[in-house]
C-alpha cells in the first residue's frame, strides 16, 4: 500500500521505509511534487505533526504519516526539543545545531538526553480523527561527535547499554530502538499490521 511520508528530510524518510516494513511502499513529498512548505507553529510535536497533515489532506488518496521530532536535553530544561532543526537558527544545518548543542554543554556534567517522535497517520479511506502515536529513546549527549552515519543530532547521541552513538549504529540497528521505531511500533499495532 502506498502511504505518503511529510517529510523533506531525507534521513527520515529513508528510515520509514525500513521501520514501516513491506505492507507499505512510502513515498516522499517529492515524489508527487509536492513541497511542503509549511511553518511549524504548533508548541507540542503532536500540533507540529497534525499542522504538516493537515497541509497533506486532499493531495493523494492514500495513506499519510507526518511526524514532529527533537532531542531533549535534562540539562537545559528539555531544550532544543520542538526547535531542534532550528536551534542555531531557521537556515541551521545540522552541523551549526550540533556545534550550538555541544557549546551550551561544554564543562557540564548531566549530559542525559533523549529523543522525543510524534507521529500523526490519516488514511482517507476511512475518514475518521488521525491516530497519534509516541515513541522515545533515552541516550547522552557526547562531548564530541563520533559515528558517519544518520543525521541530525545522531553523531553526538551516545546509547550508554551499546557504548555507540546512533551515528555508529547501522540503520537497521537504530530502526530497532529509536524514537521513531517506538512510535512506528505503536502505529502498526493500532492499525492491525
Ligand atoms: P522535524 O523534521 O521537524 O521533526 O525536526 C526534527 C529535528 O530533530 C531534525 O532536524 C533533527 O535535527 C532532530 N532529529 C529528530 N530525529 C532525529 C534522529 O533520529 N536523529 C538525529 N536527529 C534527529
Amino acid at each position: 500500500m502506498k502511504i505518503l511520508i511529510g517529510s523533506n528530510n531525507e534521513g527520515k524518510v529513508e528510515e520509514y521505509k525500513t521501520l514501516l516494513g513491506s505492507s507499505f511502499n512510502p513515498l516522499p513529498v517529492s515524489e508527487l511534487g509536492i513541497n511542503l512548505d509549511v511553518e511549524e507553529t504548533g508548541s507540542t510535536y503532536e500540533e507540529n505533526a497534525l499542522i504538516k497533515l493537515n497541509f497533506l489532506k486532499g493531495k493523494c488518496n492514500f495513506p499519510i504519516i507526518t511526524d514532529d521530532s527533537g532531542i531533549e536535553v535534562e540539562y537545559l530544561d528539555g531544550r532544543p526539543g520542538i526547535y531542534s532543526a532550528r536551534y542555531a537558527g531557521d537556515k541551521a544545518l545540522d552541523k551549526d545545531n550540533i556545534d550550538k548543542l555541544l557549546y551550551e554543554l561544554s564543562g557540564v556534567k548531566l549530559r542525559r538526553a533523549k529523543f522525543v517522535c510524534t507521529i500523526a497517520y490519516w488514511n482517507p479511506r476511512n475518514i475518521s480523527e488521525p491516530i497519534i502515536c509516541n515513541g522515545e529513546c533515552n541516550g547522552e549527549i557526547l562531548e564530541k561527535r563520533k559515528g558517519i552515519f544518520g543525521f541530525g543530532y545522531d553523531p553526538i547521541f551516545y546509547i550508554p547499554i551499546l557504548q555507540r552513538t546512533f551515528a555508529e549504529l547501522a540503520k537497521e540497528e537504530k530502526n530497532t530502538l529509536s524514537h521513531r521505531y517506538e512510535a512506528v511500533k505503536e502505529l502498526l499495532k493500532r492499525i492491525n499490521i
